[in-house]
């Protein structure tokens, strides 16, 4: 390896390794803005679960998908295979819809009417089909549902369910994963030229209105 080579390979890496720290603070951000499940009611309980499920059931794997067509480099693509692999041969969707059902809040026309036009947006963002900031959004998703869950598991149990395959299935902290997706990352990044962060975190910045319409109905 060159100078020249390693000076480009270390700035690739403190550029992860920022982005990374970037997609952490707007996951605790959430986290911390989160309404605490003993101070709503049964009615607001029930809506969080529904427009969570009126957006997860039918586009995370659409979403996965449209990260798989963007991108360029075998790691990126082999890491995201994997993950729509586990995702349809295990019916998430199937999961997602169960556990909606337990906790008596499948999604009604008013609730995805809700979340519509924020859905709309990161539908239309994951069309553009731009490699980084698509890993960079799913990256940022997968990190926030993760954590996410033992909240959604909360309200369920408020609202009298004991059905709790989906946020166990999706609760468990994968170290490789996250350092995998990450790798991936840095494969798509090597193929494309920089850009500005505006750029490289609008995903981010979409799917994070739509996760707090989800959370806030407004
Ligand atoms: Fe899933």
């Amino acid at each position: 390896m060159t100078a020249a080579t390693a000076g480009l390979v270390k700035s690739n890496e403190s550029k992860i390794a920022s982005i990374q720290v970037h997609i952490d603070q707007a996951i605790e951000n959430l986290l911390a803005s989160l309404p605490s499940p003993g101070q709503l009611s049964a009615e607001e309980r029930r809506g969080i679960i529904a427009r969570y499920t009126a957006v997860l059931e039918g586009n995370f794997i659409y979403w996965m998908t449209g990260a798989y067509i963007s991108v360029g480099s075998d790691e990126a693509r082999a890491k995201i295979m994997d993950n729509l692999r586990e995702e349809v041969r295990d019916c998430h969707p199937g999961m997602m819809r169960r556990f909606a059902i337990a906790a008596h809040a499948i999604p009604t026309d008013a609730d995805a009417q809700a979340v519509y036009r924020n859905l709309m947006n990161v539908r239309l963002f994951i069309g553009r089909l731009s490699a980084v900031p698509t890993v960079v959004t799913m990256a940022f998703f997968e990190g926030f549902i993760q954590r996410f869950m033992p909240y959604l598991a909360e309200l369920a149990r408020r609202q009298g369910s004991a059905e709790m395959e989906y946020t166990d299935v999706h609760g468990v902290c994968d170290v490789t994963h996250t350092q995998e997706l990450f790798r991936a990352l840095d494969a798509e990044m090597a193929l494309v030229r920089p850009m500005p962060e505006e750029e490289m975190f609008e995903g981010v910045e979409l799917l994070r209105t739509l996760i707090e319409n989800i959370v806030v109905n407004n």
